[in-house]
């Protein structure tokens, strides 16, 4: 570890077995002993709490604490996650071993930060067990206070489901057909909720314990069933597990870059952690392709310039047994004669000369809406068209401002957008009224505003917003939607826009103008000539899905209108990102292309990682990075 510059390490995250062999039996001489060795080399551990896999005795004495599924079928021990969040005697023995953690390795001189469970929801993101219904029930009581304001809610006028008794009400289990989507869209809240006070209960016992030492637990990058934007009110900051996959490296860049810029977001701009990336290969798809010589380092250079102020790994060395045996490690199988270690400690070594870079911020002046309880309403059944999903909405408009390099920041929908010049919503099918005044505002503002298609819908209950498509914006867009034309498979239809002819696909809507003026317009079918893209001073809709040049000239108008310039103007493929902080000014610079890039700048900086003085030119070796520090004039 030492030569590879590992300064910090996470440990015990699956021990709790080895940790409590028996019931209230604990051993902890093997960990006094790792921790000693990693405090004696000058190494912190981010020691975990060790309650994301119960020993097989909790499942054996108290059956219940397992997990049911939305079938009925019981999930039995031997992997791992195989609990029940809602489960008392789960939540009473993880209490009990985090008391006895946090008491003996409060002052140890390893202890940096605490690591919560581990990748909350991973594999068990619900439970639909009868505890879990019965704590769903009190859930809702909370929410809803009575029965009544309950029915109003869930429209259970329809189709019968008036509910007489709380006692009725059961999680959404396989029923006949479509269940209600309003029971749905509340169950996800529940369950992200559920896992939440399983870290809160947690944190409340290292925080008692163990004060002063920040807590986090490992998010996953967009992941569904845990709306992070509640989350992140709950961590000392925010870290990321990231395995974008190999065999696809653009797409993963791309997702790399995203993932960060929401790592950031959630906590306001502050820096945050990679806690897992692959040294290598994964395991766990299909085909596990390998990372090429300098993916990997490319890719964590790629969350440093997106705010990350520490690179770790899973894992440190590739274990011999058990499922993830062939997931790869910092030590491979073959030991330390290998690729993979010899770009392992390469990292580290550079890593140590970046510390001026730590605390520094990125900025941005365009910022994407997102919120997760749109997303879960928007994907339930028993819609126009089942194709329309977020993340492929948000990864469609994020890529023309990733290669332009225009730095974005994802906002809740409810959240600050002052400082922003261009909002972009990629599909906010859920608008609460506080979220539509918000853009409101944001817009009377001067701010540039676009939205896409199938927006502004419903409300939080999942009830349709009444008086023409997009209601609560329609006075803003002056537009109104009477029609919503989603495609048939594979529909291609065509649009024109600053007079160039596009394909579009997915969907289509039926716009009629109030106010705004056709930017783009339908050309084939029986939308032929009617608006697709419109204007309404700094307020945009896009009623369909343009292909990827439609969107190039489409975020080109957008750029132009709300004055947004890029970090760089570099060529196709160099990835350009600022981190700015106590009068220092550091430029990364990632060539994702697999040929050498030529980047122009002016003024004169030093190259951190080289040591070398520069200017004017810099040219970058294929999948290779700078790390320049300049009081840059960049042309
Ligand atoms: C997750 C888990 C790790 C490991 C890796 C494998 O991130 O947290 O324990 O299983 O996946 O990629």
């Amino acid at each position: 570890m030492r030569e590879a510059s590992v300064n910090l390490v996470t440990v015990g995250v699956f021990s709790w077995a080895r940790l409590e062999p028996e019931p209230g039996r604990y051993e902890f001489g093997w960990l006094d002993r790792v921790l000693d060795l990693l405090a004696d080399n000058g190494i912190f551990a981010d020691l975990a709490t060790a309650t994301a896999s119960p020993p097989p005795w909790l499942a054996r004495r108290n059956p219940d604490s397992l997990p049911v599924d939305r079938e009925g079928v019981r999930l039995w021990p031997g992997a791992r996650q195989h609990y029940c969040p809602s489960n008392k005697s789960y939540r009473a023995a993880a209490t009990a071993l985090v008391e006895q953690l946090a008491t003996r390795y409060c002052d140890h001189r390893a202890l940096a930060m605490w690591h919560v469970n581990n990748e909350y929801g991973c594999h068990v993101a619900a439970c639909y067990c009868d505890r879990s219904a019965e704590h769903f029930r009190a859930w809702l009581r909370s929410r809803y206070a009575s029965l009544a304001a309950l029915n109003e809610a869930w429209g259970t006028a329809f189709w019968s489901q008036q509910y007489g008794d709380w006692d009725e009400i059961v999680p959404p289990r396989p029923a006949p057909t479509w269940r209600n989507p309003s029971q749905e869209l509340d169950w996800h809240r529940f369950c992200s909720d559920v896992l939440l006070e399983l870290f809160v209960m947690e944190r409340e016992l290292l925080e008692r314990l163990s004060s002063g030492v920040p807590i986090t637990t490992n998010f996953m990058r967009f992941f569904k069933p845990c709306d992070y934007w509640k989350w992140a009110e709950h961590v000392d900051f925010t870290a990321d597990d990231l395995y974008p996959d190999p065999s696809d490296a653009a797409t993963g860049a791309r997702e790399r870059a995203s993932a960060a810029d929401l790592m950031r977001s959630l906590k306001g701009g502050a820096p945050w952690a990679v806690m897992e990336q692959a040294p290598n290969a994964v395991n766990w798809r299909q085909r596990n392709v390998p990372k090429h010589p300098g993916l990997m380092r490319l890719g964590s250079y790629q969350s440093l310039a997106r705010g990350a102020d520490g690179i770790m790994f899973f894992q440190w060395r590739a274990s011999k047994a058990g499922a993830e045996k062939f997931h790869s490690g910092m030590v491979p199988h073959t030991g330390t004669a290998t690729r993979t270690w010899r770009e392992v400690v390469e990292l580290g070594t550079e890593l140590a000369r970046l510390d001026a870079v730590v605390g520094t911020r990125v900025s941005a002046d365009v910022a994407f809406v997102f919120d997760w309880e749109s997303r879960w309403a928007l994907e339930l059944p028993s819609k126009p068209s089942h194709d329309v999903t977020l993340m492929d909405q948000v990864a469609h408009w994020y890529r023309p401002l990733w290669e332009r390099n225009v730095m974005v920041d994802f906002v809740h929908p409810e959240g600050d957008l002052s400082s922003y010049r261009l909002v972009i919503v990629p599909n906010l099918y859920l608008v609460t009224d506080a979220a539509a005044a918000n853009v409101a505002r944001f817009v009377s503002g001067g701010g540039v505003f676009v939205l896409s298609f199938f927006s502004g819908i419903v409300d939080e209950r999942e009830h349709v917003r009444l008086g023409g498509y997009p209601a609560p914006f329609r006075e803003l867009l002056g537009i109104v939607v009477p029609e919503l034309w989603p495609h048939g498979d594979d529909e291609l239809r065509h649009v024109r826009l600053g007079g160039e002819r596009y394909a579009c696909e997915l969907w289509s809507d039926w716009i009629e103008l109030e106010g705004a003026e056709a930017v783009a317009t339908f050309e084939d079918g029986w939308l032929s000539g009617r608006p697709a893209v419109t204007r309404n001073g700094s307020a945009w809709y896009v009623g369909t899905r343009l292909d990827s040049a439609g969107m190039d000239e489409l975020v080109g108008k957008l750029l132009a209108q709300s004055g947004v310039a890029p970090t760089l103007a570099a060529p196709a493929g160099v990835e350009a990102v600022r981190r700015d902080g106590d009068g220092r000014s550091f430029l990364f610079l990632l060539n994702h292309g697999a040929q050498e890039a030529t980047v122009d700048i002016d003024g004169d900086y030093r190259d951190l990682l080289t040591d070398g003085e520069r200017a004017s030119q810099l040219t970058i070796e294929p999948f290779g990075v700078a790390v320049l520090e300049a009081m840059l004039r960049v042309r």
